[in-house]
Formats: C-alpha cells, structure tokens, sequence
C-alpha cells in the first residue's frame, strides 16, 4: 500500500489519499473488544509532555464502552456496553492516565447478580435477558445510567462533572476519585403536571456564561419540547428557554442552538409502546419519521409559556451530530452529519458486525455532512435549502469546532471519516476541513483508529489551537493519546497509553480543572515532534 499526500489546486482537496488498492484495517476489531484494566487516579500513569502549549492545562475526559461480556452474556450494540471513564491530566509538563469503570447502577447490579443486569438496551444480550415473573416490566423499572457518552462542567464546579446520554438522567461524577456521586437531581418545577421527563440530548451546548442548554422531551397526557438552561449559580435548577407542542415523543441525540434560536430535527419518534412490549429495547421503540425540523426562538431571560415552533420540510434525513448553528440576514444556518436511514444500527453500533469485515465494508449508509438554511424573514421565510459538506462516498461523523465559534458564523469543523479509502469502512483519519477555503487537510496514519479529536483553543484565531484524540495502533493493539497541530493537524506530541481503549464517545477538555489528587508517578517521556 502506498500513500501520497497531494493538494488539489482547483478543488483545495489536501489528503494523504490512496494510489491503488483498499486499505487492509488491521486490528478494527480492537475498538469493539473488551478492556476491563483498571488504572485508579492513586496509580495514575504520568508521561512528560514538556514542550506543548502552555495553555493546554486541564483535564480531558472520554469515556466508551469497554466491556462487552459478562457472566456468559453479550452485548450486542456497542452501545449498550458497560462503560469505563478514561482521564488525562495535562498540567506541569505531564499527562497522567487513568481510567476506571462507571460505577453506573447498570454496572454495579450486575457485578452484584453476576450477569448482565436489567436495564434498556439498544439491542438484546446473547443469550437474551429475562425479567423474573413477579417483574416483567424489570428492564424498563430499572435505572438507565450507563452514561459513558459525554460529559459537562458547570463553571465553578471544582473537580465534579456531569455525565450524560440520551436519558433525562444525568450522573454526577467526582474526576479526583473517578466515582459516581449519584443521580444529578433537578428539584425544580419545570415538569409540567401529569408529565414525565423521558428524553435528553447527549450534546448540550455552552450558555456562553459556565452553565449549558439542554434539550427534554415530556411525555404523558401530551407530547412537549423543552429547552432549558442550568446555570451554575444554581445547578439544581433548569430555567425554561422554550417550550413547544409535539405531536409525538422526538428521539434526538443532538439539536442546535443559535443565540436566539434552537434548531431541533423530528426524525425519530420514540414509541412508549414498542417500548414497553419489547420490554426497554430501544431498537424496537425509536421509529424513523421525519416530521421536518423545527426553529424555536429561544428566551434567554426565561419562557413562561409555550412557544409556537416553525417546522419546515427540507427533504428527509436522519442525524445523530450537529456541526453547528448560526444566525444570517434571512434565517439559520445548520450544519447537521446526515444519514439517508436511521442510523443507530449497522457497523458502527452492531458488535457483530463491525467485527467482521466483510459485513462491515458492505456497509451502504453515509454520515453526510449537509448545510440547511431555514429562512425566517422575507421572501425566504419558510423555505429551506440544504447543500452537500462533506464527501458523500465517506462517513464523516462526531465533528468539532473551536467551542469559541459555536452558535456563531465559523469556518473550521474537524471530524472522524470512515471509509476514508472510499471503499474500506475501517479506514479511518480525522479531518479538517474549512469551509470557506474548501480545503480538506487530514491526520491519517494506516491502521489507526482515531476517536474524535476534540479542539482547545490556543489562540484567537479560529484553528489556533491543538486537537487531542485517543488513536488505537491497530497492528499493536495499543492505544495512544495524540496532541496534534489543529492549524496542519501535524502530531505535535504523543505517548502510548497503559491500557488499550476499545470503541470512545465524546471527548471534552475542561481548561483548568484539576484533580485533588496529588503526585506524580511512573513518568515516562513522551514523543514530542514540535
Ligand atoms: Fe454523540
């Protein structure tokens, strides 16, 4: 296999492409096997970084499921897996690793019964799970906190995080310790009567003041949105932002959010029926429908009353990212990773398939990168537009964008492709790519498997700052943190970690956050290529 890295002048694509032949994916398979090592934050791993910009001081947090079986049973979605909270200290010119499994009430009811314990899964284990007969509801009863996909930090929160999935449940989490605190309790009103809060966003986004905008779902005598902001001044309350009638339960991992509008796809519905016959399995509840996409405006001083939402009906898609929001002289502006099906099945979530790479490569849906425009003003008010970002022939996913540039008018995002050959589907780079140059500019090695490579800022300018990623050597079966130059996303810095990390979800880098525990041990020198 031979590589050249070529720009093309009239179309700005610069990659390291392919000449001839598929790429080979050695050890993908690595991402969807189990990891259960353990490094606790008292036997941290700590690597001399010496050499990266000084700014870059805080600590980074990705977690992913790391075990896949356990007590004869298996998972089979990767998303269903048990998860393992990884961290990395940068400060004092080291980076110290450790990482420990989430002491989710998943995780520990089935350390405790010595099998996969009940709770709603994507997909069902092999063999299956059975509820006992004095409990057949036992899977949707049980508390569904196995939230390794994403992470915030209120401002001012010390050392105490929240992690987040899909669920109105969020899990308050101590990264000194590395532990669950427990259940992170609302004790508001917002929760209209006779409601329930079923849903959330794994993705909220920053309020521009230490606190975040989240998305929830009420269901029960109807159907209603919710929008609504936790300040960290008081972060057991949620502040209403917007508030709108749904016709149905909306699934969404991710909305977008401008200064004076939110932007919430209705793609998937999650059926409470399906749910309950399948007994928690929200493979068989979530139902593809586009129902168009809804703008919301947005009170940033607090909603007192429900808000009529514009829903406009671009052609169907399903989404699982955004990319970005943004508000121009005729409307929004959203930048959404788009799939032609729904797209919580297939190799990137079926354990089975994505170990086989037959299977796998023969995969035919595409996360397209697509702007749409909602207009709102004048002759463009209500129609909506939509126009190709990424190349179609690949998978570009989980994107990133300077977080200074978020809701606003931007250039850059950086994301995870697949299929980066354009016919393997292990083959995987992280790209850049700017949208106002059209230039497309990777961080590619062969065999390697990035995960999202998330930006800290250095800098004013919009690409001035570094992407960190965690990289799993396929050939090696190692993995790697990867400190890499966001303007060239050449590798500034690396070093192998102890443990290999199976399959990640979100990364996020919490400038200035620190653990109480103190003490460096074990350092070893890291590659710096500055
Ligand atoms: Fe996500």
């Amino acid at each position: 296999m031979r590589r050249s890295c070529l720009t093309n002048a009239v179309s700005g694509y610069n990659s390291c492409s392919f000449i001839a032949g598929a790429a080979t994916d050695v050890g993908y398979e690595g991402l969807y096997q189990t990891n259960a090592d353990i490094i606790t934050p008292s036997e941290q791993k700590c690597f001399d970084i010496r050499g990266l910009p000084s700014s870059i001081l805080g600590t980074y947090i990705i977690g992913g499921p790391a075990i896949f079986e356990y007590g004869g049973q298996a998972f089979t979605s990767v998303l269903d897996g048990f998860g393992k909270i990884n961290r990395i200290e940068i400060r004092n010119g080291h980076a110290c690793f450790a990482t420990n499994m989430l002491q989710s009430s998943f995780w520990n009811s089935s350390i405790k019964a010595g099998h996969i314990a009940p709770g709603a899964l994507f997909t069902e284990t092999k063999p299956p799970r059975k509820c006992p007969f004095y409990n057949p509801a036992c899977d949707m009863m049980a508390k569904s906190d196995n939230n390794w996909v994403n992470s915030v930090h209120l401002s001012g929160g010390g050392d105490k995080i929240i992690l987040l999935s899909d669920t109105t449940t969020m899990i308050d989490y101590d990264i000194s310790s590395m532990t669950v605190s427990g259940v992170h309790k609302f004790d508001d009103h917002m929760t209209k009567l006779f409601e329930v809060n079923a849903l959330g966003s794994a993705h909220p986004h920053t309020d521009g003041h230490g606190g975040f905008i989240e998305f929830g779902v009420e269901s029960g005598i109807s159907d209603y949105v919710d929008i609504y902001t936790v300040d960290p001044s008081d972060p057991r309350a949620r502040r209403l932002m917007a508030r709108y009638s749904s016709k149905s339960s909306p699934y969404l991992h991710s909305f977008g959010v401008t200064a004076n509008y939110a932007v919430i796809p209705h793609n998937i519905n999650l059926e409470m029926a399906a749910m309950l016959e399948s007994d928690g399995l929200l493979s068989k509840a979530m139902k593809g429908s586009f129902e168009g996409v809804n703008v919301v405006k947005l009170e940033r001083a607090g909603a007192s009353a429900p808000s009529d939402a514009i829903t406009f009906h671009p052609n169907p898609f399903y989404h699982v990212h955004v990319v970005n929001s943004f508000e121009n002289a005729s409307g929004v502006v959203f930048d959404v990773s788009t799939y032609q099906d729904t797209p919580f099945s297939g190799p990137m979530t079926d354990i089975g398939a994505a170990r086989t790479k037959s299977v796998r490569d023969a995969e035919k849906l595409r996360g397209v990168i697509k702007r749409y425009h909602f207009g709102l003003v004048g002759d463009q008010k209500g129609v909506a537009t939509e126009e190709v970002l990424s190349l179609p022939g690949r998978t570009t996913d989980f994107p990133k964008i300077n977080q200074n540039f978020a809701g606003k008018p931007y250039c850059i995002y950086y994301a995870v492709e697949w299929f980066h050959d354009d016919r393997t589907f292990g083959s995987m780079a992280v790209l850049k790519h700017n949208l106002c140059t059209g230039t497309r500019t990777y961080w590619f090695r062969e065999d390697w498997y990035p995960s999202e490579a998330i930006f800290v800022p250095n800098g004013i300018g919009e690409s001035e700052g570094v992407l960190l990623l965690v990289v799993l050597n396929g050939r090696m079966q190692t993995s790697h943190f990867v400190v890499a130059d966001a303007t060239d996303m050449h590798t500034l810095a690396e070093f192998q970690l102890p443990v290999r990390i199976p399959f990640t979800g979100h990364a996020e880098f919490f400038q200035g956050v620190f653990s109480s525990v103190r003490g460096v041990a074990n350092t070893s020198d890291a590659t710096i290529v500055i």
